[in-house]
């Protein structure tokens, strides 16, 4: 693989390859005040595998908590729904959770996962075939963050959408709105939306969910410095950042980061940066809501508030909404 230049003079035709790109990320994010790269380049191939098994770790009560939620409320989110619905799932990832939906909806139209990986997509839909004969299921490869059609004959109608996993707290609050707002324009009006999402919560419990004992998260965090060393050259060495997690309780948020053992300068892509010792490399939030707090961020964006559902320890929520 060849790294391109950061600052290039020659104006590249169509579009710019995916190593450019996260190249430019950890370049911007390197060089601003105070350090951070985007929490989407968690996800290669080894992140993707790190991130399963962190779902499965004692202190990582979300996954579990919420497919419990799921099975518990699943007959009444069905009954919400209207018959032969098109459910429209935003980064459907492995088709775990709404197999706990499906199971309550014998009668859907149409199931459309919507995702970025395309190859993925592929060979979930083809597992979920394979389970589900008569469902019509349509995958659409897009980036959820952006503006796309549901496929041909499937919007219009009766339309809901899922968006499991609290992967809306990886958003700032007013980036969660606009996207809330978008579901809303692809889904159209008198749509459903079904969300999950973490809750505010004790400090220890939070913590310890993002700082595992097991040291799994660590090892996911500090992925992303192999990531850059493999895919865009650069020379992080072992032992020179650690991991933190830590609730930033003002912004409502977890925070992880990695940082710096010692004062070093690292290489990326043949430039140079300086990091002190103590210094962070911000590479995730994961905001926590409370019930309240997320009813009335769902209605800035358009959807008015219905039900609720939560564990019996309040860990965890799950929301249905309805398009005004
Ligand atoms: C996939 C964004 C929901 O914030 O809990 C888990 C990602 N990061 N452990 C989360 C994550 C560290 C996860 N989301």
């Amino acid at each position: 693989m060849t790294i391109k230049p950061v600052f290039a003079d020659a104006t590249p035709i169509g579009p710019l390859p995916d190593d450019q790109t996260f190249l430019d990320d950890v370049v911007s994010g390197f060089s601003a005040f105070r350090k951070s790269l985007p929490a989407k380049y968690f996800y290669d191939a080894a992140g993707s595998d790190l991130f399963e098994a962190i779902t499965r770790l004692p202190e990582y009560y979300p996954t579990r908590t919420e497919l419990g939620i799921l099975d518990a409320a699943g007959p009444e989110i069905a009954a919400l729904l209207p018959r032969a619905a098109t459910l429209v799932e935003f980064g459907s990832g492995s088709t775990v959770k709404v197999r706990r939906l499906l199971r309550h909806l014998p009668d859907l139209g149409a199931y459309v996962p919507v995702d970025v990986s395309e190859s993925f997509l592929r060979s979930e839909a083809d597992v979920l075939r394979a389970d589900h004969p008569s469902l019509r299921i349509e995958p659409v490869a897009a980036d959820f963050t952006r503006p796309f059609a549901l496929p041909d004959g499937l919007s219009g109608g009766d339309v809901a959408g899922f968006f499991p996993g609290s992967t809306i707290g990886n958003f700032e609050p007013a980036e969660a709105r606009r996207l809330l707002a978008q579901f809303g324009e692809i889904l159209g009006s008198g749509a459903r939306l079904i969300v999950g999402v973490d809750l505010v919560k004790d400090r220890a419990v939070l913590e310890a969910a993002y700082d595992d004992a097991a040291g799994v998260t660590a090892a996911f965090n500090l992925n992303l410095l192999t990531r850059i060393n493999r895919e865009l050259g650069g020379d992080f060495a072992a032992g020179g950042f650690v991991h933190r997690a830590l609730f930033n309780e003002a912004e409502s948020r977890i925070e992880m980061h990695l940082v710096s053992t010692r004062a070093q300068t690292v290489r990326v892509g043949g430039l140079p940066f300086r990091f002190a010792d103590g210094e962070t490399i911000h590479t995730e939030n994961s905001y926590k809501y409370t019930v309240p707090g997320f009813r009335a961020l769902a209605a800035s964006a358009g959807w008015a508030p219905g039900a609720v559902w939560t564990d019996p320890q309040a860990l965890f929520s799950v929301h249905a909404l309805e398009r005004v």
